[in-house]
């Protein structure tokens, strides 16, 4: 298979591919988990620190800060400009995507009787912070049941809707387990004709496709900057300006204001002894001196995709997989111990191909891949115990019987990676099988 779009002359950017081992090029097939860093990044981040290491936020006015205050207010109108946020006052710069998350869930103020509605794919960034609250005695807990090939079930939220008391959505936009994309618009939609609001966790689906957070009409959105070629320790929350507003002492008086919960410098306008004045967001959430390379080398991350297109990444991503499930499927899945999680189509998984080997010894595949031929790939869980206990049954990673032996593997792809590296894979897969007798 050939033909497509190449975008092959972008890998020319990215030093980690230029790395060999035993004289073989790096196969790097785990971009749900974090993806490489382009030169221009890695410069934007080093600019920072040779040129004005200094603070920012309106701190200090001298030279050094103000060339910080002024490229931060530029990268947040970069990340603002390609979600098609509103104003660049409804993007907070978090750590990651878990940190998002947290910020609604503690800031939230629920009332008694509210719940919140998952999905059964959440990563534990958007289970745990939830179950804390519940465990608390703060809110329910609820989640969707998937329909046919454990795809979103809009029937089945939508009955939850109506009789959930669900005040908040909050659900995977992708999963990072079996690549599915949840239909964010009739999602939200139907959400808020039932008077809740709706967060996406939009780490695994803000760095591969266009997502329009007004054309979704999306309450909160959260992402990562490391998982779309930007820094590590970088992430943001998107919330609409009039649920980011002051609202401490009762200023604002939207029930579904988030609150900032870490306060301290550069979240306050002024103070006394007794009281203190919160400025408006994004600053009031973003408290302390910041990651000021990170979230200026965050606008460089951005405009590197948004150069490429973030259509063409998706389009790149689908060829790929849609390869990679044919040759594999046919290979392998009428033998019964070989499964594709999620959607057959690849269109319906982006770049991810979870798959299941249900053999005695199922474990040690992706080292294997990676001792022969530099292939990384990721297994186990994915952070997402619960999707697996629930499926699996709890503890079914522990050594077991034989037969019942099983583990999975995810192949994660982005816009850098080729054909060639598909075809070296599916060589080397076919190989380990050999070699373990599974064929
Ligand atoms: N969420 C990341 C993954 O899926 C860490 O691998």
């Amino acid at each position: 298979m050939s033909g497509g779009d190449s975008l092959e002359r972008y890998r020319e950017d990215f030093p980690a591919l230029n790395r060999r081992r035993r004289g073989k090029p790096a196969v790097y097939f785990d971009n749900a988990c974090t993806t490489l860093v382009p030169t221009q990044v890695i410069e934007a981040m080093n600019e920072y620190y040779e040129d004005f290491p200094s603070c920012g936020g309106g701190r200090s006015r001298h030279w050094f800060a103000e060339e910080v205050t002024t490229r931060l207010k530029a990268s947040r109108r970069t990340v603002a400009e390609f979600i098609n946020a509103a104003s660049e006052k409804e993007i907070i710069f978090t750590m990651n995507t878990s940190h998002a998350i947290n910020a609604v869930a503690l800031g939230f103020r629920f009332r008694p009787g509210d719940n919140v509605l998952l999905t059964d794919k959440e990563h534990n960034s958007n289970l745990l912070p939830w179950l804390r609250l519940q465990e608390k005695g703060i809110i329910g807990v609820d989640r969707t049941v998937p329909g046919a090939a454990d795809a979103f079930d809009l029937e089945d939220f939508e009955r939850r809707m109506k009789n959930g008391r669900i005040r908040l959505v909050s659900m995977a936009f992708t999963s990072n387990t079996t690549g599915h994309t949840i239909p964010a618009k009739e999602i939200v939609n139907i959400a808020h004709e039932h008077g809740a609001r709706v967060l996406l966790d939009g780490a695994q689906t803000v760095p591969h496709a266009p997502v329009d957070v007004r054309d979704l009409d999306v309450d909160f959105l959260a992402f990562s900057l490391h998982k779309m070629c930007g820094p590590r320790g970088v992430g943001v929350l998107y919330g609409k300006g009039e649920l980011l507003a002051w609202a401490e002492r009762g200023g604002g008086g939207a029930d579904n204001v988030v609150e900032s919960t870490i306060l301290g410098g550069g979240t306050v306008d002024d103070a006394t002894h007794d009281s203190y004045n919160l400025f408006e967001a994004p600053g009031r959430f973003e408290a302390g001196i910041q990651d000021y390379a990170g979230q200026i080398a965050s606008g460089a991350a951005i405009k590197y995709l948004r150069d490429i297109g973030m259509d063409r990444i998706r389009a790149h991503e689908v060829r790929l997989n849609s390869y990679l499930t044919e040759e594999i499927s046919s290979r392998y899945e009428s033998a019964g111990w070989f499964k594709i999680l999620g959607p057959r189509d690849a269109a319906e998984r982006g770049g991810i191909l979870t798959f299941e080997v249900k053999r005695p010894n199922a474990i040690g595949i992706a080292e294997q891949l990676s001792d022969k031929n530099n292939i990384m790939i990721r297994d186990g869980v994915f952070c997402a115990h619960s999707y697996f206990n629930e499926r699996y049954g709890v503890g079914w990673m522990r050594p077991r019987a034989h037969a019942e032996h099983r583990m999975v593997y995810r192949v994660s792809l982005y816009f850098y990676n080729t054909m060639e590296e598909c075809r070296t894979f599916l060589d080397t897969l076919h190989e380990v099988f050999e070699e373990r007798s599974y064929i």
